[in-house]
C-alpha cells in the first residue's frame, strides 16, 4: 500500500498568484487523499493489512489525518476552520472505510471457520482402540476358575520373604544344596525375594488353626536367572490340599482335571520322580504337547511331552513344622510356571516378550 503523500500540500493563496482559491486547492487535496485511501483499502486482504491501512491514515504519531492536523498551523487564520473541517470530512470516511472492511474480514474469517469445522456425517464412526488382558492375567484368570470349581479358594503372600518361610519351613535344612537350585536374590536386612509361591503353603498352614486346606496361590517369584525360557521375574502358581486320607491319587487325579481343563480334554499326565526338598515323594510332571498332541513338534522339541509342573506330597516334616499332624493328616501340593503356560497357550517363542509391554503383543492375543 503506498503511503499518501501530501503532494499539493495546500498553501495560502497570495494576492499575486492565485487563480485557485484556497478552499479549491484544500478539496481538491483532501479529495485526491480520499481516492487514494480508496485505492489503498481495496487492496486491504487480511486483517495484518488491515491494521498497516489504519496505522498509515488514522495513527497517532504519522498517520495522514495526524500530519494533515498538525499542518493547520501553516494555514491563514482565517482558513483554518474550513480546512480543519475538510480534513474531518476525511478522516470520517476513512474511518467508515475502515469499520467497513472490518466487517467484511469478519465475515470470511467466519465463513473459513465454519467450513473448516464442517461435519461430514456420512463418514463411517471411528472405533476406539479397545484395551485387552495380558496374557498371563488370561492365564491367572483362568487357573482360578478351574480350581474354583474343584472348592480351591485363592491365598495371598508378601513377594519380600525371610529365610524361614521361603527355605527352612519348606525343609531346605541351611547350606543344603538345593538352596543352590533356586539363584535367590536376595535384598537387605537378611530377606529375599521369593524364588516360589511355596512360602505361601507355609503361610496358609500356619496361619490356618485346622485342616482341610484347598488353596491355589499365584504371583510373581524372582530368580537370578536370564535368558530366551527365563526372566528374573517370572510368574508361578501353587496348589496345596491338605485333609485326612490325602493320596497320590488324588494328586495325580487333580492333576489330570486341571491340566485337561487348561490345555485340552485329551491332554495326558505323566509323573517322573524328581526332588524337592518340601514334598516326598516328589514328582516332575509333563503333559502330552498341546501343539501336536503328542506326535512331537518344536514346542516339545520332538519329545511329544512338555514339563511344566513341579509335584509331591507334602513333607511330614512340613506339616508338623507348620502345626499340623502328620498322622493324622497329609496333602498334596504343585506349582508351574505360569509364564511358560502362556507362551504355550499363545505361541510366544520368547519369555521377555512378555515383559517388553509391547502393544502389538496384548492386540494379538484374545480369548
Ligand atoms: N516350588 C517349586 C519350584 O518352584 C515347585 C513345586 C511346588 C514343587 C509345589 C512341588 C510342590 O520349583
Amino acid at each position: 500500500m503506498g503511503t499518501p503523500g501530501l503532494g499539493a500540500t495546500p498553501q495560502p493563496a497570495t494576492p499575486s498568484g492565485a487563480w485557485m482559491s484556497f478552499a479549491d486547492e484544500v478539496s481538491g487535496t483532501l479529495a485526491g487523499l480520499a481516492e487514494a485511501f480508496a485505492r489503498d483499502a481495496e487492496a486491504v486482504r487480511d486483517r495484518a493489512g488491515w491494521e498497516a491501512l489504519r496505522v498509515a491514515w488514522l495513527g497517532k504519531k504519522r498517520g495522514q489525518i495526524r500530519v494533515l492536523m498538525e499542518r493547520i498551523k501553516e494555514i491563514a487564520p482565517d482558513q483554518r476552520r474550513a480546512y480543519g473541517q475538510g480534513v474531518n470530512q476525511l478522516k470520517g470516511r476513512i474511518e467508515a472505510g475502515l469499520e467497513a472492511i472490518d466487517q467484511r474480514l469478519v465475515a470470511a474469517e467466519q465463513a473459513a471457520k465454519r467450513e473448516s469445522s464442517r461435519i461430514d456425517v456420512t463418514l463411517p464412526g471411528r472405533a476406539p482402540r479397545l484395551g485387552s488382558l495380558h496374557p498371563v492375567t488370561r492365564v491367572i484368570r483362568l487357573i482360578e476358575g478351574i480350581f474354583a470349581e474343584l472348592g480351591y479358594s485363592v491365598a495371598d503372600g508378601p513377594e519380600i520373604e525371610d529365610d524361614r518361610h521361603n527355605f527352612a519351613l519348606l525343609n531346605f535344612p541351611p547350606d543344603h544344596p538345593a538352596r543352590d537350585t533356586q539363584d535367590t536374590l536376595f535384598v537387605d536386612g537378611g530377606l529375599l525375594l521369593r524364588t516360589h509361591t511355596s512360602p505361601v503353603q507355609i503361610r496358609t498352614m500356619l496361619a490356618r488353626s485346622a485342616p482341610p486346606i484347598r488353596i491355589i496361590c499365584h504371583g510373581r517369584v524372582y530368580r537370578n536367572d536370564n535368558d530366551i525360557r527365563h526372566s528374573p521375574m517370572f510368574h508361578q502358581v501353587e496348589c496345596l490340599a491338605v485333609d485326612e486320607g490325602i493320596s497320590l491319587g488324588d494328586l495325580k487325579g487333580t492333576l489330570e482335571a486341571f491340566c485337561q481343563r487348561l490345555f485340552s480334554p485329551e491332554t495326558q499326565v505323566r509323573l517322573r520322580p524328581s526332588y524337592f526338598p518340601f514334598t516326598e515323594p516328589s514328582a516332575e510332571v509333563d503333559v502330552t504337547c498341546s501343539a501336536c498332541r503328542g506326535t512331537g513338534c518344536a514346542t516339545c522339541s520332538g519329545t511329544g511331552w512338555m514339563e511344566i509342573l513341579g509335584a509331591g506330597m507334602v513333607d511330614p516334616r512340613v506339616l508338623s513344622g507348620c502345626g499340623i499332624d502328620p498322622g493324622r493328616y497329609s496333602g498334596f501340593a504343585f506349582g508351574l510356571g505360569l509364564d511358560r503356560v502362556a507362551m504355550i497357550r499363545y505361541g510366544i517363542p520368547n519369555i521377555r516378550m512378555l515383559f517388553e509391554g509391547d502393544e502389538r503383543l496384548l492386540r494379538q492375543v484374545r480369548g
